[in-house]
Order: structure tokens, then C-alpha cells, then sequence
């Protein structure tokens, strides 16, 4: 995990959003389930999406495609710099992994749908942004079945999280669902596509 320590030892890098706990979890996450198609909602300087890519390094048999979304242009330009830092390009596992740094809402269905297009369904989505149900509806069409989903701060935002809980239980768009109690909370859920029965 060599490049995930370099990301920790970059600039911000004390202040991050996601807790080391936590991306080594989303590490181990994405090695088990070895995903072709990837999305991350709120990229902010890039350790969500370095930890993706070093771990997608893991499975290089097969091409991946990470699309990573973030609303403030000036952060997503700083998460640029810090992938190009880290020094996973220098890998030659990496030439199969194609990253996309985007700057935009990611509750704006239009990235998914251009994703969609291009790749195909979305098998594994890290969402860590603002207004998550949002994003989670956004992406939902073009997630496959069975696809799974790790939203971020499970605890730290609980009435919310609780909230989306219900509606998606209503809903019935999973299969199931579970948090892993790090210090934020991880949860992963598995999505049941209603559009396929
Ligand atoms: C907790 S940080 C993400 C941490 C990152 N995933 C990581 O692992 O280091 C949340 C980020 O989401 C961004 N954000 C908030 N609302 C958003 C939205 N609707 N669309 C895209 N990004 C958003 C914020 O600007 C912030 O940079």
C-alpha cells in the first residue's frame, strides 16, 4: 500500500476526510470484489481515489474505469496534483486503470448516464459527498445488479444516514445492508435493480 502512505504524507493529508481506518477497509473492499467499473462522489484532495486506484492495481487482468466527482474546481484541481504526486502512475499495473477527475453536482444524473455510455454499469460507487441520497438516486439506473455501495460516515452523519435508511427500505432498491463501526461508520449496501424484474 505504498502509495496509499504517500498520500497520507501529502500536503492536507492530516486533515482528510476519510480516515486511514476507512480507506484501508475501501481497500480491502474493492481488492475482494475486484470491480471493473467504479464511481466516487466528493473527491476532495484524492485519498478516496488514490486508495480505488492503488487497489484496482491489484487486478490488473482486466481495463477499470474510475470516475471520481467533485463540486469545488479549485479542490478537484488539488486531488489532480496529488494523484499525479503519489507516484501510482509510475506502476505499470496502472496503465489499466483509466481515472477521470470531474468537476461538478454529483446528484447530476448526466455524469453517470455519459458513464454508463461509455462503460457500461457501475459495479462498486464510494459516495462521500453532500446530499448522498441525492447521488445514490442520481447513479441508481445505471448501478448493476447486485452492485455494491459504500457510503462514508454512517455515524458522524446519523440522523441523515438513518433517514436515507428508511426511504431505501421502502423503497426496496437493496438487498442489504450493514456498517462497519470505524471510527465514522462505513456502510455497504448491495442494490437490488428494480428495473431488471
Ligand atoms: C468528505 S470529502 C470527500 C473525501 C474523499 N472522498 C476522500 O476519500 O478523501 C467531501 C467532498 O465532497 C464535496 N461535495 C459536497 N457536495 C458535493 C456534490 N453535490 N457533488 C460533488 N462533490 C460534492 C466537497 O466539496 C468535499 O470536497
Amino acid at each position: 500500500m505504498k502509495n496509499l502512505w504517500n498520500a497520507f504524507a501529502l500536503p492536507g493529508g492530516a486533515h482528510m476526510g476519510t480516515g486511514r481506518e476507512d480507506l484501508i477497509l475501501l481497500q480491502s473492499l474493492i481488492m475482494a470484489n475486484r470491480p471493473r467499473t467504479v464511481i466516487e462522489t466528493g473527491t476532495y484532495r484524492g485519498y478516496g481515489t488514490i486508495c480505488i486506484a492503488e487497489a484496482l492495481m491489484d487486478c490488473p487482468s482486466r481495463n477499470h474505469y474510475l470516475w471520481t466527482i467533485e463540486y469545488k474546481d479549485s479542490i478537484s484541481q488539488i486531488a489532480i496534483s496529488n494523484y499525479h504526486r503519489c507516484g501510482i502512475e509510475q506502476h505499470p499495473e496502472s496503465s489499466n486503470i483509466k481515472v477521470r477527475f470531474l468537476t461538478g453536482d454529483s446528484g447530476d444524473p448526466k455524469y453517470y448516464q455519459e458513464f454508463y455510455a461509455k462503460y457500461g454499469e457501475i459495479d462498486l460507487a464510494f459516495i462521500d459527498c453532500g446530499n448522498r441520497l441525492r447521488a445514490f438516486e442520481a447513479m441508481y439506473p445505471y448501478l448493476k445488479e447486485e452492485a455494491i455501495v459504500i457510503v462514508h460516515d454512517a455515524w458522524t452523519r446519523k440522523a441523515s444516514y438513518s433517514q436515507w435508511m428508511d426511504k431505501l427500505k421502502e423503497s426496496q432498491k437493496l438487498y442489504d445492508y450493514g456498517i462497519i463501526p470505524t471510527e465514522r461508520g462505513m456502510s455497504i449496501m448491495r442494490v437490488r435493480q428494480l428495473k431488471n424484474q
